[in-house]
């Protein structure tokens, strides 16, 4: 029986879809981001996320079949996110592909997002050697912030979340109040790049604390309060910089932290995957890049396309259940909150 897996994502504001083959080579992979979408309200709007989701998904299906040269009948599963997410897209997502999982008379299997992310690391060709488990993943995006330990396909064992604001998420709204358009943190990166690192000394919430949780409001609000105390809207674009660039470094330290710590907790993980769209922050990467290397560590950041939002995550997380022979009932619920 054909092991090729259909995977699709619908569970924020991308609309994806890839097909890939039983050894994980990647046979198709679509992504419509609705970016311009959201754009005018400064954020996901949930219920245009749900019928862009609507709109967009079975031609994205069909295409992404189309180039994978597969129809429905040759496919071992059809894999969708099921949570956490926003419950319109997850409801189109997993209800498309339980259509489609009846029409092919093929298995449904209902992934959790997180751990689609958790398991990209081990999609082959992504690094020298596949990772074994095992390794901790560090998801910085724009809706969770998690440092997790993968010890195998389904077992996870959480070290730490944030309190507060994702990191993602502050990022956003730190470029908010900067002046700078959504999403922020690209632009906020960019802006950064002209400014004195060490122009602010901005607060670091639980640094040099035990644990491996993460907090970043307290670090907002020191950034809102700076703006403020300038009295004008629109900052000088030197002094934006800085204090981009100060919160960059502030962010930076924090994460870099809360890494140290868990390799203090798990001193057995060989190896560390980013993840989430703050994973493309070069900054970042650099530093924990130089953390891993310090502890003998392998940092393994995929690209881009595969750090953020995606069905091919989706699709190889879909292929690992399928060997494990995890597959789900039609009547599996969506779950807007799933923890790992
Ligand atoms: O994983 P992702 O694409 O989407 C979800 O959160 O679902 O992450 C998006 C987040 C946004 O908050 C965006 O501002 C942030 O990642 N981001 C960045 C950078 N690129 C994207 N943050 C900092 N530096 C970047 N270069
Ligand atoms: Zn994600």
């Amino acid at each position: 029986m054909s092991q090729i897996v259909l995977g699709i994502e619908s569970s924020c504001d991308e609309t994806a879809a890839a097909v890939l083959a039983a050894d994980g080579r990647i046979l198709s992979e679509l992504v419509l981001s609705q970016i311009a979408d959201h754009a005018p309200w400064g954020g996901v709007v949930p219920e245009i996320a749900a019928r862009a989701h609507l709109a967009a998904l079975p031609e994205l299906a069909r295409e992404a079949l189309r180039q994978a040269g597969v129809g429905y009948a040759n496919l071992g599963a059809i894999a969708a996110t099921a949570g956490p997410g926003l419950i319109g897209g997850l409801l189109v997502g997993t209800g498309f592909a339980k259509g489609a999982a009846i029409a092919a008379g093929r298995p449904y299997i209902a992934i959790n997002h997180l751990e689609a992310h958790a398991l990209t690391a081990r999609l082959p060709g992504l690094s020298a050697a596949q990772p074994q488990f095992p390794y901790l993943l560090l998801l910085l995006s724009g809706g969770h912030s998690q440092c997790v330990v993968v010890e195998g396909v389904g077992r996870y064992h959480k070290l730490g979340t944030t309190l507060d604001d994702a990191v993602g998420e502050a990022f956003d709204k730190t470029a908010k109040l900067l002046g700078l358009p959504y999403p922020g943190g690209p632009a906020l990166e960019a802006l950064a790049r002209e400014g004195d690192a060490h122009a602010y000394p901005l607060p670091r919430p639980l640094l040099h604390r035990p644990g491996c949780d993460f907090s970043f409001s307290g670090l907002k609000t020191a950034v809102a309060q700076l703006a403020a105390a300038q009295g004008t809207t629109a900052l000088p674009r030197p002094l934006a910089a800085n204090i981009a660039a100060s919160f960059q470094a502030a962010v930076t330290d924090i994460l870099a932290d809360r890494l140290a710590n868990a390799f203090a907790r798990r001193p057995d993980v060989s190896a560390v995957i980013i993840a989430g769209g703050v994973a493309a922050n070069t900054a970042i990467r650099t530093r924990l890049d130089t953390l891993c290397a310090a502890q003998g560590k392998t940092l393994i950041a995929p690209p881009l396309r595969l750090c953020t939002d995606n069905a091919v995550m989706v699709a190889w997380a879909g292929v690992e259940r399928l060997r494990a022979g995890l597959t789900d009932p039609l009547t599996a619920p969506c779950k807007p909150r799933w923890p790992l």
